[in-house]
């Protein structure tokens, strides 16, 4: 018997069933904004399900997009904090992921340790989702690819620059281009790497992805330039090791020239404007962050329907 759909990672879901999700998030996103116009109610494919969210660091996109995305779903979703939980005061994860698979239908979880949600879906018996890991942040990636394509088309063939710390989002972006078949080229300071082993799986795929410290190397002739915070969750003790590094990897106007005259500027948010990005860049005519903010909670309806459904 085949066990829970478990949301993860996107080198562990097939590229097709990922375009599914996506094809489903298209779809929710018009039935809701045709419903605002005529009053319809919203698809009610999860009525009667109930997802638990557990986030151990703060979230203001993934926590209330999964949260509306349930109610407009027909279902209910609870956040716990860990501290809340006996989790906190030693009860396992086993055992927390057994208790919850008998109340809940599925569950959402924000950790730093990525090891945490291995461990959680491994004891559940119910659909665990990756609400963001200091290692990866898929939901995110799904609502960035929906955003690309509706503003420029699909995304295959097409150039994805990144700039920035070789972080979470970083790592997401590099098992994107894999499943989604983009080229990706990265500027990161060599001190701040993404994951190897993301970079030895996307290749083994046939990914194209280039790695190198030059920001302006990586930018020239994009389609879409993305970055992020400088100083992710959990990394707070290294903020001015950290702001040293990347100073140089900043996606202000000068580096957003050398991209094509047409291409978008990604950020997952929240946003430092300053640091990793300028005020006239993610204000400005080619952000499409409002988008992809949006887009999370068509995304997280086409993921959750995918595990829940
Ligand atoms: N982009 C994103 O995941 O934002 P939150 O941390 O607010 O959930
Ligand atoms: N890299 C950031 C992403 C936040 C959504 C972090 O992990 O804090």
């Amino acid at each position: 018997m085949s066990g829970p759909r478990h949301f993860l990672d996107l080198d562990q879901i097939e590229g097709a069933t990922l375009r599914s999700i996506l094809d489903r998030a298209v779809a929710f996103k018009r039935e809701r904004s045709a419903g605002e116009r005529t009053g319809a109610p919203h698809s009610r494919r999860l009525a009667g399900k109930v997802v638990a969210m557990l986030f151990e660091r703060p979230s203001t996109r993934t926590r209330l997009s999964f949260a509306v995305a349930m109610h407009e779903l027909g279902g209910a979703s609870i956040v716990v904090r860990p501290e809340e939980l006996q989790l906190f005061r030693g009860e396992s994860i086993a055992d927390t992921a057994r208790v919850l698979s008998r109340y809940v239908d599925g569950i959402v979880l924000r950790t730093v340790r990525a090891s945490t949600l291995t461990e959680l879906a491994r004891h559940a018996s119910i659909p665990v989702i990756n609400g963001l890991t200091g290692r990866t942040h898929p939901c995110q990636l799904m609502a960035d690819i929906m955003t690309f394509e509706e503003a420029r088309g699909p995304i295959a063939g097409r150039v994805v620059a990144w700039s920035g710390d070789g972080n979470n989002m970083a790592n997401t972006w590099i098992h994107a281009a894999a499943r989604f078949g983009f080229s990706l080229r990265m500027a990161c300071p060599p001190a701040l790497p993404p994951a190897a082993e993301c970079l030895v799986w996307a290749r083994g795929q046939g990914a194209d992805i280039a790695l190198t410290a030059d920001p302006a190397a990586a930018v020239r002739g994009a389609d879409c330039v993305v970055t992020d915070a400088w100083v992710s969750m959990g990394q707070e003790g290294e903020v001015g090791a950290r702001h040293e590094l990347l100073a140089p990897y900043r996606v202000d106007e000068r580096l957003m020239a050398l991209a094509k005259p047409d291409a978008l500027f990604m950020h997952c948010l929240p946003a430092h404007r300053g640091e990793e990005v300028s005020a006239a860049v993610i204000d400005g005519p080619r952000a499409v962050v409002w988008d992809e903010a949006e887009n999370r909670l068509h995304a997280q309806k086409g993921i959750l329907v995918w595990c829940l459904g």
